[in-house]
């Protein structure tokens, strides 16, 4: 057992990791400080520590806010068109617990299938009751667009009493559906549209950006703003307008989720990219765009490389972050997994995620040229050296799923994990998604049925990459026990 005191295991990892001169193409966006508003470098020609305060005289209290945070947060309302803005200190993920909490509570909600895991938090948390309706693929890549007006409609008709619909837009790999046409179906019900905007912080700074969630009518969004806005890594801010969302009620729900020890450093970050942005967002985003738009034209040549582009989208209503690049690898015979492991092996190139047909590079403030550079020889350079047989097509992951209990009745009941062949017709407890398109196949509360456990095998056989799990191999799985 690891016994040395004087080691600090994760502190050695950091270092040796920034010591390597990565090229990285993730979040933050920062790319390691280069992308940070340069304030926050040496704010005041003082170390970045003389602002981890606390609520001292004159610093504010997030939680009842009335002085300078109070007034950041006015500020942040302005740039991004909300009427009220609060600062979140643990990620979109609490800001989407939040809204479920305060606005949905055990009522049903209509949530899009492909919800990233914040949202069963949110569940689980309220008791909430959702309704799962599923968005459309993009053939070719695997990757889902957004679900279509029409489909929440017939949700809404089907399940009247729901308090509200979530969405996610854009989606982790950049593509945003018709939220103006799912705001337009949600407000003729009388219910606002709830929208995970966690890739969205920079979205309103460019006029070749899909529009944000505050310009397409959403009631209330949630953006990382650490993500792609230029704050440090769990900064986040969610945006509410309109009179169908209860402020006082997500304040509070916000008091009640967040910690009582908000760190002043993740809130000055936040202070400062709005005002960094707000000045300087066009510029900053034009050069994102170039850059991006070089590594593009450059791959363009290379056969076996794919790239998303809005002419892929299914749809006018649909858009593209065209910043964030989606590179198909499957006609190279690799999976996403392999060349995202060979990027970072070999190259020293991280990108932000990979699945099975595809990687996903994000660039941003903090991108250089020579990032850039990097990430266009090394994608050459494996394409010319690591061609592989032909990947085999992955299943077909079933799009049906059975309801039998609420996610939070399945959290908190009994459970046991039993070997996956032992599964049919019992209760999931758990998550199960495969990527792409990362829409889970099972959430907890959802029955086994014979087309998923049959489904699961395979990708158990092909040892496809799972998210959700307790065991990622699904060789067990973990069920309700009642
Ligand atoms: C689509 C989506 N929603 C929500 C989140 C959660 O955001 P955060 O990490 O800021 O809590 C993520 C994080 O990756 C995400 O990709």
């Amino acid at each position: 057992m690891l016994n040395d005191q004087r080691s600090a295991p994760l502190f050695a990892a950091l270092i040796k990791h920034a010591r390597q001169n990565p090229a990285g193409f993730h979040i933050p966006c920062h790319g390691q400080g280069r992308g940070l508003p340069p304030e926050l470098a040496t704010p005041g020609g003082q170390s970045l520590c003389a602002l981890d305060l606390t609520e001292l005289p004159g610093l504010d209290d997030l939680h009842n806010p009335t002085g300078p945070i109070a007034a950041a947060q006015e500020l942040a309302a302005k740039v991004y068109g909300s009427d009220r803005s609060f600062f979140i200190v643990n990620g979109t993920t609490v800001g989407i617990q939040a809204l479920i909490t305060a606005l949905v509570r055990q009522k049903k909600v209509i949530i899009s299938r492909n919800a990233h895991r914040s949202v069963l938090g949110g569940l689980v948390l309220s008791g909430a009751d959702p309704v799962y309706v599923l968005p459309d693929i993009i053939p070719g890549f695997e990757v889902d667009c957004g679900v279509t007006p029409a489909v929440i409609r017939q949700a809404l008709a089907a399940s009247p009493e729901a308090a509200a619909v979530l969405a996610v837009r854009p989606n982790y790999y950049g593509v945003t559906g018709d939220l103006g046409g799912m705001a337009g179906a949600a407000h003729a019900a009388g219910i606002p549209v709830l929208v995970d905007e966690a890739h969205g912080a920079h979205l309103r700074f460019h006029r070749d950006l899909p529009r944000d969630a505050m310009e397409a009518g959403a009631d209330a969004s949630v953006q990382s703003t650490h993500k792609l806005g230029g704050s440090l890594g769990q900064s986040a801010v969610l945006h509410l307008q309109g009179a169908l969302v209860d402020t006082d009620a997500v304040a509070a729900a916000l008091r009640l989720l967040q910690t009582t020890s908000p760190s002043y450093l993740l809130m000055a970050s936040l202070d400062l990219a709005r005002r960094r942005l707000s000045l300087q967002g066009g510029e900053l985003m034009e050069r994102v765009l170039c850059l991006a738009q070089s590594v593009r034209a450059k791959l363009a040549g290379s056969g076996n490389l794919r790239i998303l582009t809005a002419d892929c989208l299914p749809g006018e209503n649909c858009a593209l972050d065209s910043s964030k690049l989606v590179i198909s690898v499957r006609d190279l015979g690799l999976t996403g997994y392999q060349v995202s492991q060979l990027l970072a092996a070999r190259y020293q190139v991280f990108v932000e995620m990979a699945d099975f047909y595809n990687i996903v590079a994000f660039i941003s403030t903090g991108t250089t040229p020579e990032d850039c550079d990097r990430l266009v020889g090394a994608l050459q350079d494996i394409a010319a050296r690591d061609k592989l047989s032909v990947l085999p097509p992955q299943p077909a992951a079933p799009s049906l799923y059975k309801r039998i209990m609420k996610p939070r009745d399945a959290w908190f009941a009994r459970s046991r994990k039993v070997p996956l062949a032992g599964a049919r017709g019992e209760i999931s407890a758990e998550v199960v998604a495969v990527y792409p398109p990362g829409i889970p196949v099972l959430n907890p509360g959802e029955e086994i049925t014979g087309e998923i456990y049959e489904y699961l095998l395979l990708v158990s056989r092909l040892g496809l990459a799972c998210q959700g799990p307790s065991d990622p191999t699904l060789k067990t799985i973990k069920i309700v026990v009642e």
